[in-house]
């Protein structure tokens, strides 16, 4: 199982993004990007135009993370536009099969995200339609938060439903993922990391991903459910 590294640009300088983004390109996976509308959560961030010029300029394929109140409308336009992965909130979609399904139409892989207390289990059946679970561990909201110890029993129940699932759905956890948390993480079931704070407040971008990494893989390789 392939430990795969998502920066978030939520805690990159907004003004230089191209420059930020090419600071992890060499090392990371990923270029994580929280799209926030002010109404799913209370804050404000970016949106399709700014996410198109990035693509312009960003090598990394870009993991766009919707935090907004319509992702059945604005979901398929990001897809469409070259984002290779789109995740919607189960908490916000009305209708996330028809969702799901026009994003990967789109070319993109479809991501479906719980809140801390959402449960996954009614989302079960919704598996074959998803390519990444994207499990928060923190509120969603904001970058730089305290990482909830109490998503861990919900990600091994997460890891053991893809199990039984028998597919090849990745399980990703976003907020508080640093030095201090990624070992939980990996060794709870998670293989995609969100790090926004560890990454971008850190003086070499590039090391702090790359000791992440190295973390995480060890973390797997002694992990039960990885084996
Ligand atoms: C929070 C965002 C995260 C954020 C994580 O709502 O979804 O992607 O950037 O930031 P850190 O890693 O600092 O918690
Ligand atoms: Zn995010």
């Amino acid at each position: 199982m392939a430990v795969q590294i998502s920066p978030s640009i939520l805690s990159a300088d907004f003004a230089r993004l191209a420059d930020e983004a090419s600071a992890v390109a060499g090392v990371a996976d990923w270029l994580h990007v929280d799209v926030m509308d002010n109404h799913f959560v209370p804050n404000l961030t970016l949106g399709l135009p700014v996410v198109e010029s990035l693509l312009k300029h960003a090598t990394l394929p870009l993991d766009c993370h919707l935090m907004i109140e319509q992702p059945d409308r604005w979901a398929p336009p990001f897809a469409e536009a070259g984002a290779r992965n789109v995740t919607i909130h189960a908490e916000a979609a009305r209708a996330p099969v028809r969702t799901l399904r026009a994003i990967r139409a789109a070319g993109a892989r479809a991501g479906l995200a719980v809140n801390p207390g959402t449960a996954i289990e009614p989302y079960a059946d919704l598996l074959p339609e998803v390519d990444m679970l994207l499990l928060m561990t923190v509120e969603p909201g904001f970058g730089g938060q305290p990482f909830l110890d109490l998503v861990l029993p919900k990600l091994r129940r997460a890891r053991e439903l893809i199990a039984r699932h028998g597919g090849t759905v990745w399980l990703q956890v976003d907020g508080g993922v640093s030095e201090q948390t990624i070992e939980r993480c990996a060794a709870a079931g998670a293989d995609v990391f969100v790090a926004g704070s560890a990454v971008y407040q850190a003086d070499d971008p590039a090391a702090a991903v790359q000791a992440l990494r190295q973390q995480a893989e060890r973390a797997t390789s002694h992990a039960a459910w990885a084996g």
